[in-house]
């Protein structure tokens, strides 16, 4: 182009059509993603005082918000205003309400509008809104159940013919059951969530949702459907077969509000006058799968113009129980990603297996059509044999089975109900007719938070590792985070979950799904402090108390502090933070944790033929005083945020004489640890047991205990998430990466090399020589080992939260490159907006591109120079010899 093509006259046009546009349509800055409690728009706030969350936007470098303005109203305009605030301050992350006392159950429209430091106002961000819950007193519907004894294995359907008298205006259905719900209104589903209203300490509380339903509801006749499923409530759950273990009965109960256009309102309950009859689910549970005949379906009846015949019987109202209902506090499970079949195939057993490419969770959407009776059964496996054949042993008691009657007329479309699968693999038997690909359609189904983290290198096996990891997120926070989605476990096992944590919160955003989770892990905290194996707990109470396992009380809610910047995580959890460290402290003789049950070091590295004594064996009373450390250490700094002096002091005196103990115990004057292992060094060096003075001659003995094992890892559950972080913090990047690296077992890649999709739950699922680990605990999809995500984010990436400034107020760039890598690249959506951080090697010349947002501030640290770059928002490029 001519670089005179703009003449100065056409220039000072463009400028004051450039400054006309700016005044007229828009400022330098605006808001954007505007949420209240971690949630867009939700619809059942329990809190007094809910907290705004906003995102400011600005192309000005070194941008900070200088004041905030917010309106409320209970208008979608906000023409009369019921709170407004101005406060000069840059927070815009969790800011809490504190105007005029909420009503319950009444949605109110807020915005909001900031300055910033160079002089700028943005416009008012556009309306949102949020909902209170319901206040117990609120509810008038009552429990209903089917009348008798509620012992079928099959779907109750309850049914109840409406007259609404005049126009809607709006209307707000609240919702939830015993066991699992889907409902529908003339029809149509209500909603798009799975396994409503979600898996929680039921004995303690129950959620319900809250759905807008003004658009499926006209004046006159309408119809509520709802049918239910035994779920997590009433079918089978945990070992051994248990059933029934909140309870026996489903039930359901929903309060629709109606409000007419002349502003009369009406309350439609679950009450004794709805009406129930059996379905086409003739058996559904989480373990086993779901048995649909389509023969049973009864057309219409949850539509208009159906008239009940005498299997319609009435519904038997129950009392209310002591749990309480509360609203949601995180992500419903939905529909995600779908994947076509790749490949039908027959095994050499004869088998016929469709492959979707992926281990996955959720289940196969599958088109027939055949003549009455025919009964199709699709069987859900992860892996295949070293033969080819169809692998389900693992899976041990779990089915994991659909089986579709078909009824005999147009094509139709199944899937289940009230149940998920984990696979990657079905064999599908008794198709009638010609199975093609395009009969089936696999559907993940995870609980809906968004991707918040990328990641990627020049080096494909790691992108195939971040990938395994991702998947291995999606396929166990279904609701709760899950050991395994697919055998007869899926427990929300807490030493899994605090390990992976971390590296959940950089994949996806988790704020709300761990708030959610994190009042069960209090609800079921036992009276004495202890914390259970898993939360939901569905063991005994004796299944409790395991070092990095009960951790989980303090760890994950520090997590999400740094993570979210979330301070209401730490006051709400802090009681539970407490009493478990109170606990350990109750068991411990001489502040030495050296009593009861622990798992220690899960799943460890232990050769085939074990002769030489090298399993990597690490004593479990050693690593339990780690972790009573550490959890005494997150509680201080939870104690710090929170200003409760008389705890930091407290406790630090105690971790004092926790870490004395240790040393007497587990070190020998030189240093050397009684477990020769990586693990022992590990948990030592990442919780500062050891004197100052002794620590990097620990890390050089961590060293040579992987050198001694050719650079391979021998970490289980409790090592492995820090193994990495210790060889970086201590100089040793170029061991750390050859861990990760390592292509051969035990490593991260081993099984990335022979296929893997996600991640497994033993370093050696599928042995070298083609054959499997033990079938009774093989899991193909098990986030523990994924946590290496987090070290990967904040190592080869260098997005790091600065604990002083949680939630990516200060950001720490500091990628370390190594292991031959070439680039990398990396961003994260913070509660600040999103970070990026990109590098790349040639010539000589590291290069770095990196994006902080606004309100936000970063420290860039370049590879080998030490030397700290502080700057504010925007994007940079900066340049080093390498
Ligand atoms: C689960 C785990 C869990 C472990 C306890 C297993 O059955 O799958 O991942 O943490 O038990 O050690």
């Amino acid at each position: 182009m001519n670089k005179n093509f703009l003449t100065s006259g056409k220039l000072t046009l463009l400028i004051f059509l450039f400054l006309f546009t700016m005044n007229a349509f828009g400022q330098k800055i605006s808001v954007k993603d505007l949420t209240v409690e971690h949630l867009v728009n939700p619809f059942s706030i329990d809190r007094p005082n809910p907290r705004f969350s906003w995102k400011m936007i600005s192309d000005i470098k070194n941008t900070k918000q200088r004041s905030y303005e917010i309106k409320l109203g209970n208008s979608p305009k906000i023409e009369k205003v019921l709170w407004k605030t101005t406060v000069d301050n840059d927070q815009s992350v969790l800011v809490n309400y504190n105007g005029p006392q909420l009503s319950s159950k009444t949605k109110y429209y807020w915005q909001v509008r900031v300055k910033d430091n160079h002089g700028n106002t943005s416009a008012w961000s556009p309306v949102q809104y949020f909902q209170t819950g319901l206040k117990p007193e609120d509810w008038q519907a009552k429990w209903i159940a089917v009348a008798g004894k509620d012992t079928s294995l099959a779907s109750p359907l309850l049914r109840k013919e409406i007259n609404l008298k005049k126009q809607v205006r709006s209307a707000t259905a609240y919702i939830t059951a015993k066991g699992l719900y889907e409902a529908s209104i003339n029809g149509s589903r209500v909603g798009n969530a799975y396994f409503a209203p979600g898996w929680t300490s039921y004995k303690d509380h129950i959620q319900y949702q809250v759905y807008d339903v003004k658009e499926s509801l006209k004046k006159g006749v309408n119809v509520i459907g709802v049918m239910l499923g035994d779920g997590w409530y009433k079918g089978r759950i945990g070992f051994g077969h248990q059933k029934q273990f909140y309870g026996d009965t489903r039930a359901l109960l929903m309060q629709l509000e109606v409000e007419y256009t002349d502003g009369s309102k009406e309350t439609i309950v679950t009450d004794n006058s709805w009406k129930t009859s059996y379905g086409p689910i003739l058996a559904a549970n989480i373990y086993d799968g779901e048995t649909y005949d389509a023969r049973l379906e009864i057309q219409g009846w949850n539509n208009i113009g159906f008239k009940e015949n005498t299997n319609w019987k009435p519904v038997q109202e129950m009392a209310f129980g002591p749990e309480k209902l509360v609203g949601m506090s995180g992500p419903q499970v939905t529909k995600h990603e779908e994947f076509k079949a790749l490949k039908i195939f027959k095994t050499p057993k004869g088998e016929t297996v469709v492959d979707f490419g992926q281990n996955l969770v959720g289940w196969v959407m599958l088109k027939a059509k055949g003549p009455a009776g025919t009964r199709i059964s699709i069987s859900h496996a992860e892996v295949l044999t070293k033969e080819g054949n169809f692998y389900t042993t693992n899976l041990r008691t779990a089915k994991q089975q659909n089986n579709y009657i078909l009824k005999g007329e147009a094509e139709q479309l199944f899937e289940p109900h009230f149940s998920f699968q984990g696979f990657r693999y079905v064999k599908i038997d008794g198709y009638p007719g010609e199975l093609r690909l395009e009969n089936l359609t696999a559907v993940a189904v995870y609980s809906d938070m968004k991707t918040s983290g990328k990641f990627s290198t020049s080096n494909p096996l790691l992108n195939q590792l971040q990938h395994n990891i991702s998947w291995g997120q999606k396929g166990n926070f279904v609701d709760v985070p899950t050991d395994c989605p697919q055998r007869d476990e899926r427990l929300g096992w807490t030493g899994d979950a605090q390990a992976f944590a971390l590296t959940a919160a950089y994949n996806m955003d988790v704020s709300g799904f761990f708030t959610k989770w994190l009042k069960d892990v209090s609800a079921d905290q036992l009276p004495n402090g202890s914390v259970p194996f898993v939360v939901p707990n569905v063991l005994t109470q004796n299944d409790a108390g395991s070092a990095g396992w009960a951790d989980v009380a303090t760890i994950v809610p520090w997590d999400m502090y740094v993570s979210y910047g979330d301070q209401g995580i730490l006051e709400s959890q802090y009681n539970s933070m407490k009493k478990w460290v109170d606990y350990i402290s109750s068991m411990a003789k001489n502040n030495l944790w050296n009593t009861g049950f622990h798992f220690g070091d899960w799943l460890f590295y232990r050769p085939n033929d074990d002769n030489d004594g090298r399993a990597a064996v690490t004593d479990k009373y050693m690593i339990a005083q780690t972790f009573y450390a550490h959890s005494t250490h997150l509680l201080i700094n939870a104690a710090e945020v929170l200003g409760k002096t008389d705890d930091v002091k407290k406790y630090n005196a105690l971790l004092a004489q926790i870490k004395a103990a240790y040393i007497k115990e587990n070190m020998t004057p030189n240093g050397k640890l009684i477990s020769n292992t990586q693990t022992a060094y590990v948990l030592a060096l990442q919780f500062d047991m050891l004197p100052e003075n002794l620590r990097a001659q620990a890390a050089q003995r961590l060293v040579g205990n992987v050198k001694d094992y050719g650079n391979h890892l021998t970490t289980g559950f409790l090592g492995t998430p820090y193994l990495c972080h210790v060889l970086s913090r201590f100089g040793h990047e170029d061991v750390a990466y050859d861990l990760l690296l390592q292509e051969s077992y035990p490593s991260w890649l081993y099984p990335v090399k022979m296929g893997a999709t996600t991640i497994w739950e033993r370093w050696d699922g599928i042995k070298q020589d083609g054959t499997f680990q033990t079938a009774d605990m093989n899991s193909f999809n098990h986030y523990a080992y994924g946590a290496i995500g987090d070290w990967m984010y904040k190592n080869i990436a260098g997005i790091n939260p600065v604990v002083a400034k949680p939630g990516y107020k200060a950001i720490l760039i500091a990628p370390r490159p190594g292991g031959k890598l070439t680039s990398a690249s990396a961003e994260l959506e913070t509660v600040y907006g999103k970070v990026k951080s990109s590098w790349t090697i040639a010539d000589g010349i590291f290069k770095l591109n990196v994006t902080v947002p606004a309100n936000a501030t970063a420290t860039i640290v370049l590879p080998g120079t030490g030397k700290k770059n502080e700057i504010g928002s925007g994007s940079y490029h900066f340049e080093s010899k390498y």
